[in-house]
C-alpha cells in the first residue's frame, strides 16, 4: 500500500469512529509505538534504497502528523461533550451563589413608605439638590436664620444647596396639589457634620405632611402612634416635649419608650426610659400661606425623623459609619 492509500484508509476509518472508545482504539491501531501501522511503515524504510528514503521519510512523517492531529482533536472534542450517563445533572446541589440584598437603610426606607402607602399617603421622590427657597425660605427660615449657617449647609453656589432635611416635602406637596394632602418623602440629606460614630455628613430622613380642614394635634399623635408601633413595637409608648422648629407652631420633640428596656432604664436610654426620635408640630400658618393654602380654612401637621437613627436603634448598631462603609461582613448580617 502506498502512503497515499494509507492516508485514505485512515480517513475512512476516522469518519466511521463516533465514540471516544473508537477514537482511542484508532489511536492504538495507528500510532502505537511498536505495533502501530505508522511504526510498521517506518521500519519499511530500511528495505528501501538510499535515494528513495528521504521522500518516503517525509511522506510518512506527514501521515503521522495528520493522524495524530486528527485523533487529538477528536478526543479533545469528545471530552467536552458529556457521554451517556455523564450529562449535566440539574438536580445536583450547587455551590452557594452569592446573591446580594438591599442595604438595611434602603430596606427600612421601603418599609416606612409601605406603612404610609397603606394609610393612603402619596410618596414623593424629591431632589437632593435644592433651591434655597424650598429648603429654607418656604419653611419660615428667612435669610438671617441661624439654621442657614454656612457652617451647617453645603452650598453649591448661586441659590442651590444640598437639602439639609426632607421637610422640603412640604413645599413640593403644596405646590403640586390642593388639600387634602397626605404626603411622605424619604431620602438622603446633607449637613456639614463630622463623620464619626454618631454623625455623618449624609444621612437619611423621612418627612410627612398632612393638610386638610380641621387637622389638629390629635391627628398628629394618632398618625405617629400608628407609624411608630408598626416600625418599632406594638407596645411602644410616646411622649411630646415642646420643641422649636421654625416651620411648625406649636412644635414638639417626640420620644419613644426605650425599645431595649421598655422604659425601665438602661445604658441606651441613659436610665431615662425614653429615647428622642423625631421632630413634629402643626404646620406654621406662614408656611401654609407661602404654599398658597388659606390658613383660615386649612391646618396641617408635619414631622420628620432620621432613618439611620431608627436603624441604629432597631438593629442595636453603635456606629453610624457602619451603614456607609459597605463592609460586606457588616451588611451580610441583615
Ligand atoms: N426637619 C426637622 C429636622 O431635620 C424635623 C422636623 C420635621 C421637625 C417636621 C418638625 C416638623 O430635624
Amino acid at each position: 500500500m502506498t502512503i497515499e492509500e494509507l492516508r485514505g484508509q485512515f480517513d475512512r476509518e476516522a469518519a466511521e469512529a463516533t465514540s471516544p472508545q473508537a477514537w482511542k482504539s484508532l489511536r492504538d491501531r495507528w500510532l502505537a509505538r511498536d505495533s502501530g501501522i505508522i511504526s510498521g511503515q517506518m521500519r519499511r524504510m530500511r528495505e528501501l534504497n538510499p535515494q528513495e528514503r528521504p521522500a518516503f521519510g517525509k511522506a510518512i512523517n506527514a501521515l503521522r502528523d495528520h493522524v495524530s492531529q486528527k485523533l487529538e482533536k477528536a478526543l479533545a472534542a469528545a471530552k467536552a461533550v458529556p457521554g451517556p450517563g455523564e450529562a449535566l445533572d440539574v438536580t445536583r446541589p450547587c455551590f452557594p451563589y452569592p446573591t446580594g440584598h438591599e442595604h438595611p437603610i434602603r430596606n427600612l426606607q421601603r418599609e416606612i413608605e409601605r406603612v404610609f402607602v397603606s394609610m393612603g399617603f402619596q410618596v414623593f421622590d424629591l431632589p437632593e439638590i435644592e433651591e434655597d427657597y424650598n429648603n429654607f425660605e418656604s419653611l419660615n427660615m428667612p435669610e438671617d436664620h441661624p439654621a442657614r449657617d454656612a457652617q451647617d449647609t453645603f452650598y453649591l453656589g448661586g441659590t442651590r444647596l444640598l437639602r439639609t432635611h426632607c421637610s422640603t416635602v412640604q413645599v413640593h406637596a403644596m405646590k403640586r396639589g390642593r388639600p387634602p394632602i397626605r404626603a411622605v418623602s424619604t431620602g438622603q440629606v446633607y449637613r456639614r457634620d463630622p463623620f464619626d460614630a454618631t454623625h455623618s455628613p449624609m444621612f437619611f430622613q423621612v418627612d410627612v405632611l398632612v393638610v386638610d380642614r380641621g387637622i389638629s394635634l390629635a391627628h398628629l399623635k394618632g398618625n405617629l402612634e400608628v407609624f411608630l408601633k408598626q416600625i418599632f413595637h406594638p407596645e411602644i409608648r410616646m411622649r411630646f416635649r415642646p420643641g422649636y422648629f421654625p416651620f411648625v407652631e406649636p412644635g414638639a420633640e417626640v420620644d419613644i419608650s426605650c425599645i431595649f428596656c421598655f422604659g425601665a432604664g438602661c445604658k441606651i436610654c441613659k436610665q431615662s426610659g425614653w429615647i428622642e426620635i423625631l421632630g413634629a408640630g402643626m404646620v406654621h400658618p406662614k408656611v401654609l400661606r407661602m404654599g398658597g393654602i388659606d390658613d383660615a380654612e386649612y391646618s396641617g401637621f408635619a414631622w420628620g425623623m432620621g432613618i439611620d437613627r431608627v436603624a441604629i436603634l432597631k438593629y442595636g448598631v453603635d456606629d453610624i459609619r457602619l451603614f456607609f462603609e459597605n463592609d460586606l461582613r457588616f451588611l451580610e448580617q441583615f
